[in-house]
C-alpha cells in the first residue's frame, strides 16, 4: 500500500534541522503540505526551499505568546492542520544532578514539554473539528533507560512527554485523534554527532543493530504514525533505537 498524504496539512516543529527536517521532506514526499516551526527561521526556511513548497514559521516556542501567533498565522493560512509533529527539542548533555542548575532546567522544560503543550494545546480544536488528525510527541531513550550522558532535566521532560501522550490520546480517541509518542535512541544529528566523537565505536557496540540511527530512521516511523496505517495505534511509545532498549 503506498503512503498518501495529499491534501493533508502537517506541522512540523524542530522542522529546521535534524530529525524534524528529515520528518519535513518525508512527509512532503508523501504528498503532505508541510509547515517547518522552528527558532531558527533560517533553518526552516531552507528546509521549505529543498522542498520546493510549503510554509516555514519562525517560532519560540519557549515563549507562549509566540506559540498563540503561531496559531492564528497557521489557521489563517492554511485552514487547519491534520498532522502534528512535535519534534522541537534541546538536548543536554549533564553529568549528575548538581550539574544542572535552576534557570538550565526551566528552560529545557520549557521548551520541550510546556512548549509540545503548548502546540498541541493550539490546535487540538481545529484538529477536533476535523475529526480526523495524528499527533506525534518526542519522547527519548533516556525516558525509557533514565539519562546517562544526557542530563536529568532532558530525561525528566522526555518521561513527562509519554504522560502528557497518553493522556492526550484519550481526549483525542473519540474525535479519531490519534496521539502517540517515539522514543529514539542515539539519532546522528548535529548535537548528538558532537557528543558520540571519535566513540562511535563504543556505542555501536551496545546496539544489536551495530549502528547508530539515521534521522530517516526515525521519519520512516513518523510517517507511520501520521498515515492511516497506524489508525487503530494511540497511545503508544514506539522506541526506535537499534534494539539498545526493547520495552
Ligand atoms: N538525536 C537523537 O539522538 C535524539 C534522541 C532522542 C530524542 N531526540 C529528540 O528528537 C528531537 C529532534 O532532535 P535532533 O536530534 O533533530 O536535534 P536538533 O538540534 O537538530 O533539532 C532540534 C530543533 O529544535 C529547534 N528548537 C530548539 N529550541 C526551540 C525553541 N525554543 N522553539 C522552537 N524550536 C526550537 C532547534 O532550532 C532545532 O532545529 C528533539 O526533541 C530531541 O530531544 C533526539
Amino acid at each position: 500500500m503506498q503512503i498518501d498524504l495529499t491534501g493533508k496539512i502537517a506541522l512540523i516543529t524542530g522542522g529546521g534541522s535534524g530529525i524534524g527536517r528529515a520528518c519535513a521532506h518525508t512527509l512532503a514526499a508523501a504528498g503532505a503540505f508541510v509547515v517547518a516551526v522552528d527558532i531558527n527561521e533560517a533553518g526552516a526556511q531552507q528546509t521549505i526551499s529543498q522542498i520546493g513548497a510549503g510554509l516555514a514559521v519562525a517560532c519560540d516556542l519557549a515563549d507562549p505568546a509566540a506559540v498563540t501567533a503561531l496559531r492564528d498565522r497557521v489557521l489563517a493560512e492554511t485552514g487547519g492542520v491534520d498532522i502534528l509533529v512535535n519534534c522541537a527539542g534541546l538536548i543536554s548533555y549533564r553529568k549528575g544532578i548538581n550539574a544542572v542548575s535552576v534557570d538550565e532546567w526551566d528552560l529545557l522544560l520549557d521548551v520541550n514539554l510546556r512548549g509540545t503543550f503548548l502546540v498541541c494545546q493550539a490546535f487540538i480544536d481545529s484538529m477536533k473539528e476535523r475529526r480526523d488528525g495524528s499527533i506525534v510527541t518526542f519522547s527519548s531513550l533516556a525516558a525509557r533507560v533514565g539519562g546517562i550522558e544526557v542530563g536529568i532535566h532532558y530525561a525528566a521532560s522526555k518521561a513527562a512527554l509519554i504522560g502528557l501522550t497518553r493522556t492526550l490520546a484519550k481526549e483525542g480517541g473519540p474525535y479519531g485523534i490519534t496521539v502517540n509518542a517515539v522514543a529514539p535512541g542515539v539519532i546522528l544529528t548535529d548535537p548528538v554527532k558532537q557528543q558520540v566523537g571519535d566513540h562511535e565505536d563504543a556505542y555501536t557496540a551496545t546496539i544489536p543493530l551495530q549502528r547508530l540511527g539515521q534521522p530517516q530512521d526515525v521519519a520512516n516511523v513518523v510517517l507511520f504514525l501520521a498515515s492511516p496505517l497506524s489508525s487503530y495505534i494511540t497511545g503508544v511509545v514506539l522506541d526506535i533505537n537499534g534494539g539498545m532498549y526493547m520495552g
